[in-house]
């Protein structure tokens, strides 16, 4: 029988390092610009690591961030991991441990998390996750810069288990201020003049009402959380109130928005091709979708209840290209307005957003009034 041809293999310089690395892994890829349910997509056993896994490819963050699950078999473990990279975690479902540590002999840190916590792995600990459910699989989303990093330093060997590196010592806080207990306001974190809520760990992003509010979209305030002492990879997102949403806006790749409840769409679709049709994004509990570079977004909630969505992203300063100004309600495809409605309609639900954001330029859209 004839060998079937192998496409790269008078190109393989130009693979990616990090899909060459996940290919011999053997897990599920999945290459898409969404994913609707993160809870239900195929893993397949990463027997290193004893769990199961499968890796995500979003086109618009290709070569540049990493999104992968872990799912823990109940009552299992993952085998304990020394990663070189800041990682930031979050639970898609299940209810379970991680502990983690500096080096061997190093104090041990356990926290238990469940569904939409969310916690952050300073590079160069080690930690262990595991499943407290004993019918019930676990499971987790990794979001950190491997791909980026594997293609200037490609040994995998470099990223994991090295001997070599070191923790930074004072990264969790230090012992009079464990990071891993609960979040702290403190001024300075995100910007010179303004503060932050900084933690390692949110027990439940679903429900944390430290929130902020700017002047012009009042209506749908801000989330904004820190991780100590690191600028390379931030969290945000916002609250949606029923029957609402926000104006496109765009910047460059590497963003990755996870839902962790409620009903709505997204649009996203090129700012430079005015022909280019709106990709319709559909979102619930457990969807994830990378807007690419330079692709406007934007995100409505048509459910019956206020939700929110989560945004993991790289900082601003390694994102590959600039963000520009959105799309003002003013100015809007009068399309997006008449879709949203649409899907309002089969679901029962109220339109919210006041008449004069679209005739009004200077309209502050500001909270609801607690009547
Ligand atoms: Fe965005």
């Amino acid at each position: 029988m004839q060998k079937k041809a192998d496409p790269w293999k008078d190109y393989w310089w130009i693979v990616p390092r990090y899909e060459r690395w996940i290919e011999s892994l053997e897990i599920p890829i999945h290459r898409t610009y969404y994913v609707e349910d993160l809870r239900t997509i195929e893993v397949g056993p990463w027997e290193d690591r004893e769990c199961n896994a499968a890796v995500v490819i979003l086109e618009g963050n290709k070569d540049f961030m990493e999104t992968r699950i872990t799912e823990i078999p109940p009552a299992g473990k993952v085998r304990a991991t020394k990663f070189a990279m800041d990682d930031i975690i979050y639970v898609l479902s299940g209810y379970g441990m991680t502990t983690v540590w500096a080096g061997e002999g190093g104090k041990k840190r356990t926290f238990e998390w469940q569904p939409h916590s969310l916690f952050f792995i300073p590079r160069n600990y080690t930690y262990q996750l595991s499943n407290a459910q004993g019918h019930e699989p676990a499971r987790l989303l990794h979001y950190n810069y491997l791909p980026m990093a594997m293609s200037i330093i490609p040994e995998p060997e470099y990223f994991f288990e090295n001997p070599a590196l070191e923790p930074t010592t004072d990264i969790m806080g230090g012992e009079e201020h464990d990071l891993y207990s609960e979040a702290k306001w403190v001024q300075g974190a995100r910007t010179r003049r303004s503060g932050g809520w900084v933690a390692s760990f949110f027990p439940d992003l679903m429900s944390f009402d430290k929130v902020h509010s700017n002047e012009h979209l009042g209506a749908l305030p801000n989330l904004s959380y820190c991780l100590p002492n690191i600028t390379s990879l931030k969290i945000g997102g916002r609250v949606l109130p029923s029957g609402t949403y926000k104006p496109a806006h765009y910047h460059g790749a590497g963003a990755v928005i996870v839902i962790p409840g409620g009903e709505g769409f997204s649009l996203m679709w090129p700012v430079f091709d005015d022909s280019a049709e709106k990709m319709v994004v559909p979102w619930h509990e457990g969807s994830m979708f990378g807007p690419p570079n330079l692709w406007y977004h934007q995100h409505m909630n048509t459910g019956p209840t206020d939700t929110r969505y989560i945004t993991l992203h790289p900082a601003r300063h390694i994102e590959p290209s600039y963000s520009g100004s959105g799309i003002p309600f003013t100015r809007e495809d009068p399309w997006v307005r008449q879709r949203f409605e649409a899907e309002l309609a089969k679901r029962g639900v109220k339109n919210q957003m006041p008449p004069e954001l679209y005739t009004d330029p200077d309209f502050k859209w500001g909270p609801p009034r607690a009547d």
